[in-house]
């Protein structure tokens, strides 16, 4: 007989092996997991996704699942619902459109080339870390206009992340408590990695400028906790993210070099005679987008979704209970052979329509920073190809680690310009 927790053994040994073995096994579209005592579903089929994810709120919301990350980002646009989430949206939407967020290339392209050039005195990094403060660098620069973050101050953030990030990812699916010790020793942990964030993100904002989204939220007139707390989800949001697709994303560049000379041919198209990117032509750069598209398919950041049945309910045939998670892995999904060809192989010209694909999530509350993170993407894409040959130091990187976002393993890269340097690539390269 089935133990009411006999699936938290697989899952916390292997979760991202579990949801994918689950899924792609399932012989019916929802399949009931035996996670806790709550009724805890695997959505295994992609029509699922839009009746879930687009469901009133009353029926089918954000759950304890998702409330459980409110010990860092407390009462934000991810963790509420209703009138207040909706206001939050509207004014980050304002800022953050897909039209919008061309507004910031230049900002961004230039941060990149910056980062690019300190790479390349080094010679040799490690992917994840150089992005990480990349992508830290963009969202500060967004958020609270240029320049205003130390690098003790990013240290900071990094550091504070790391120093939470395990912790909560183990805490979600928990079923039975900490002793109280651990819990004590854990506590502590995430009130200083708060207090680390939240000091950093005052001091940005004492600087902030105007023409930043600080003060379109500033106009909703939140209380200074809930403010507080928005902040420091777009920062977490909008870099974490980012930084770990980034990482990927700068790894695959450095291991196909035909891939790096076609995206420098489009790194030039899409430039004007100075050299300086032109907005209005990444939209239709397909060799950028469908390698920043592929990236987000292997290694989605957001790997695993939830949302709770608000009341009982009918779903595939199934009457499902109040309280009953269901979980959406964008990892099963862009990795099942049901779905696509060849999962595991890297193919950026693939077409990336239809329900199984969900980097950004899906419905009203899919990703309000999409256009930005799509944009920071394709920007590294190019302007690393553009002026640098990259080269993988291991040639099979590990597999990522399933953490509150998918993290990626040590991935250490050695970087040339190629403007100066002899390239280290055969003709194929084009240089
Ligand atoms: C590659 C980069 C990114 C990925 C893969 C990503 C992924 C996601 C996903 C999957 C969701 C939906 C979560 C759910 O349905 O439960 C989400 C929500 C959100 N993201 Fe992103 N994101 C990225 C970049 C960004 C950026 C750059 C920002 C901010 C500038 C941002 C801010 C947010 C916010 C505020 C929400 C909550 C939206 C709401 O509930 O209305 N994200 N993101």
């Amino acid at each position: 007989m089935k133990h009411w927790f006999s699936d938290l053994v697989a899952f916390q040994r292997d979760p991202l092996n579990f949801f994918l073995e689950r899924g792609s096994n399932a012989t019916e579209p929802l399949v009931p997991l035996s996670m806790g005592p709550y009724p805890v579903m695997l959505v295994a089929d992609p029509n699922l996704i839009k009746p879930i994810m687009k469901a009133d709120e009353a029926e089918i919301d954000k759950g304890r699942l998702i409330y459980k990350l409110r010990e860092i980002i407390g009462r934000s646009s991810m963790t509420l619902s209703g009138e207040s989430h909706k206001a939050r949206r509207a004014a980050l939407h304002q800022q953050l459109a897909r039209g919008l967020a061309t507004s910031y290339v230049p900002q961004i392209s230039a941060l990149v080339r910056q980062q690019a050039a300190a790479l390349a005195l080094e010679e040799k990094f490690d992917a994840h870390h150089a992005t990480s403060r990349l992508t830290l660098r963009v969202i500060c620069t967004i958020l609270f206009g240029p320049n205003v973050l130390t690098r003790a101050d990013e240290n900071m953030l990094v550091e504070a992340i790391q120093l939470v990030e395990d912790d909560l990812a183990a805490d979600i699916f928990k079923v039975l408590p900490d002793l109280p010790w651990v819990r004590r020793r854990k506590k502590a942990r995430m009130q200083r990695g708060r207090d680390m964030m939240t000091f950093v993100v005052n001091r940005a904002r004492a600087k902030a400028s105007d023409a930043s989204i600080l003060r379109a939220l500033e106009d909703l007139r939140l209380a200074p906790d809930e403010f507080g707390d928005e902040v420091l989800l777009l920062l977490l949001a909008g870099h974490h993210t980012t930084g770990t697709a980034a990482a990927w994303l700068l790894y695959h560049l450095a291991s196909d070099p035909v891939l790096a000379a076609r995206l420098a041919d489009e790194a030039e198209r899409v430039s004007d005679d100075a050299g300086e990117v032109i907005p209005g032509r990444l939209a239709t750069a397909p060799v950028s987008l469908g390698f920043v598209r592929e990236v987000l398919r292997l290694y989605p950041s957001a790997w695993w979704l939830s949302r709770e049945v608000q009341r009982p309910l009918e779903l595939a045939g199934r009457k499902l209970k109040r309280g009953t998670s269901l979980l959406i892995s964008p990892w099963h999904l862009h990795r099942d052979p049901r779905f696509w060809d060849d999962p595991l192989v890297f193919n950026i010209e693939r077409k990336f329509s239809g329900a199984a694909y969900l980097p950004f999530g899906a419905g009203p509350r899919a990703c309000v920073g999409m256009g930005v993170g799509m944009l920071e993407l394709q920007l590294l894409a190019l302007d690393f190809a553009a002026a640098y040959s990259l080269l993988p130091l291991r040639v099979q990187p590990s597999d990522p680690k399933p953490s509150i976002t998918l993290l990626p393993p040590d991935l250490p890269l050695h970087i040339k310009s190629r403007a100066t340097g002899r390239s280290m690539w055969p003709v194929t390269h084009g240089v």
